[in-house]
């Protein structure tokens, strides 16, 4: 149960992001939702899911990608909120396309939400894990982290370079009680993901079928609950990546 604990979780409004939300909530954590832009998907969220559950909930707009942002928006939840002792790096974008005609722009655009984001968020959550004695980040990464994707090298390099993330800040805070653990999803049924099935890719998944959000979510909830788990890497893909 995660009853008293307050939970950051980036991209909170929706797909996997408001599963493990919602998810958080049934076992009794606040949940700081953290959305980009559209303030009523993440209202409708808080209000329709996680506060059922009888915790606290509340919005927060910020763009991860901005270090100056991300520092005052974790101030702003710690003083609403009173403490913070899990961080959910679930913010993330894609820009595909072919490395020899992928734009600049869209390489960086997708380093600077989904590998920047996540270590902008770390570091300014982590003075509060020390203050806590206590901490737990969970960076959702992907399969594509692990095994390349053709047509994603800017999104596959963001999720390997999380992992990396990952197992480094594990190593370097574990001393303090902060664990840094990693989800790698395979595909999961989004509206980043809207359009895919008939990808080949998803024909080859052992499991014969695209994952769901929740099972992402239990997942996030079993590593927010696992004390003595850090630096893993926990795949949920039906089986694609081993
Ligand atoms: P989604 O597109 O439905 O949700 C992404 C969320 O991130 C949205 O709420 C969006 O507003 C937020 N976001 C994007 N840029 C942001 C920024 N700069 N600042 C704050 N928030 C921002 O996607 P989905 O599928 O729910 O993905 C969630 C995470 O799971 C992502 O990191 C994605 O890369 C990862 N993932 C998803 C897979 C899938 O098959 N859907 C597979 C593997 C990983």
């Amino acid at each position: 149960m995660l009853n008293g604990k307050t939970a950051i979780v980036t991209g909170g409004s929706r797909g996997i992001g408001e599963a493990i939300s919602c998810k958080f909530a049934s076992l009794g954590a606040d949940i700081a939702v953290i959305y980009a832009g559209q303030r009523s998907a993440a209202e409708e969220v808080c209000d329709r899911c996680i506060r059922g559950y009888g915790v606290r909930a509340k919005a927060f707009q910020c763009n991860v990608a901005d270090f100056e942002m991300v520092k005052e928006t974790v101030a702003a939840i710690k003083a609403d909120f009173g403490a913070v002792h899990i961080l959910v790096n679930n913010a993330g974008i894609t820009r595909d396309g072919l490395t020899a005609m992928m734009k600049e722009e869209d390489f960086d655009a997708v380093l600077d939400t989904n590998l920047k984001g996540a270590f902008n968020m770390i570091r300014h959550c982590i003075g509060l894990f020390l203050r806590n004695r206590e901490g737990c980040i969970i960076n959702i990464t992907s399969v594509a982290g692990l095994m390349g994707n053709a047509g994603q090298s800017n999104y596959s390099a963001s999720k390997a370079g999380l992992i990396g993330l990952t197992k480094s800040v594990a190593k370097e805070l574990a001393s303090r009680g902060i664990r840094c653990n990693a989800v790698a999803p395979g595909f999961i049924a989004t509206d980043m993901t809207d359009g895919q099935t008939e990808n080949p890719l998803v024909a080859a998944i052992p499991l014969g079928k695209m994952g769901e959000a929740l099972d992402v979510a239990e997942a996030a909830a079993y590593l927010a609950q696992a004390g003595y788990v850090t630096g893993e890497v926990l795949r949920v893909d039906g089986g694609i990546a081993m």
